[in-house]
């Protein structure tokens, strides 16, 4: 092994590292986690880009190698024809370490202080001309963009590999849509007894009232006639009519008179849209109905004063607190 195979190898070695790098930053880039839909297609990309890139890499260093052995058997066939002062005079032109070598050949421009040798002939008003060469990095570079835009280019228009501008629009819309719905479900369950309002949306309302069917209505009767509880139909209330006090007795029961408290079995979101959907079954007069128990309870929304019709447990939290 020669100096110069050794220098090859290195670089080819430190070479497959950056690239193997870039290619796993890349995929974790792509790993939006793996319901990304492109994760694993995006993954399978940097893998082989990766594995492609090795390929290269080991193809240069062999090409090298290749060169190595050619310079060699040049410089044996010098010595054979030419005897040992060219021989030794060939190999003295190897001393020059490779990188230097490659160095000055990546840079390969006539200098500035010796642009008098390239200068053209003609002269537009003090505008010359020199012919000077590019530099042979910034020659491969250009090459190199060209390349990248072929791959670039075939890979997001011409295959439904990569994603579009579009379809990155969609993905991103859909993405920012579920952390909507992820943060709006947090919100929900953060209603309590002080802050809770009646929800009037439709969809709410109708969940509300299938967890009313499944949990309520065996006690409550299918249309909150009454049965074993109380009607829930009727201006009377036990516990007080405001949205804020049926949450109250949905979450924390009246359990010594068998009403269970719901706050472990269901979550403060269902516990707002079951609570909400109760207050719209108010005046709806259902046939069978229980008579009415409790007090009286009439909304209060035009005034600012606390109804203080309910006798026992009043709840405090029903104080001031109209909508
Ligand atoms: C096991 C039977 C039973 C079930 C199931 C039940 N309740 Fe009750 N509920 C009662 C009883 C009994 C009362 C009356 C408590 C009292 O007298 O203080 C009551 C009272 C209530 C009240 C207060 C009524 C008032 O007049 O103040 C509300 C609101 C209520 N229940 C809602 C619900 C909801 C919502 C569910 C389902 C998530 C539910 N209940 C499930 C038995 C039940």
């Amino acid at each position: 092994m020669t100096d110069m195979n050794n220098q090859s190898i290195k670089a080819g070695a430190l070479m497959a590292g950056l690239l193997l790098l870039a290619g796993s930053t890349q995929a974790q880039d792509a790993a939006g986690g793996a319901n990304d839909p492109y994760f694993y297609d995006n993954f399978l990309f940097w893998s082989l880009a990766a594995l492609g890139g090795v390929v290269i890499i080991a193809a240069i260093a062999a090409l090298f190698h290749l060169l190595n052995v050619m310079v060699k058997v040049n410089q044996i066939r010098i010595f054979q024809e030419m005897g040992i002062e060219a021989y030794q005079e060939e190999v003295s032109k190897q001393r020059e370490p490779f990188w230097d070598r490659m160095y000055k050949k990546w840079t390969d421009a006539v200098p500035v202080e010796k642009e008098q040798d390239v200068m053209l002939d003609h002269n537009y008003d003090g505008i010359k001309e020199l012919d000077n060469s590019l530099p042979p990095w910034w020659v491969a570079m250009f090459y190199i963009t060209i390349g990248f835009a072929v791959v670039y280019m075939t890979y997001y228009h011409f295959t439904d590999k990569g994603p579009g501008s579009a379809e990155e629009y969609e993905m991103e819309m859909e993405r920012a849509e579920k952390a909507i719905q992820a943060f709006l479900a947090t919100q929900a369950n953060l209603v309590d007894e002080t802050n809770v309002t009646a929800l009037t949306d439709a969809d709410a309302l109708a969940s509300g009232q299938s967890i009313f069917n499944a949990n309520c209505a065996a006690c409550h009767g299918m249309l909150g006639e009454g049965g074993v509880g109380p009607n829930l139909t009727d201006a009377y209330w036990i516990h007080g009519g405001d949205v804020k006090d049926v949450f109250k007795t949905v979450k924390y029961g009246v359990p010594e008179k068998g009403m269970i408290a719901w706050k472990s079995q269901l979550s403060a979101a269902d516990m707002h849209k079951v609570s909400s959907y109760i207050l719209t079954l108010v005046g709806t007069n259902p046939p069978n109905a229980k008579e009415p128990q409790g007090d009286l309870y009439e909304p209060q929304a035009e005034t600012t004063q606390p109804e203080s019709t309910e006798a026992e447990g009043a709840d405090e939290n029903a104080l001031g607190m109209n909508e």
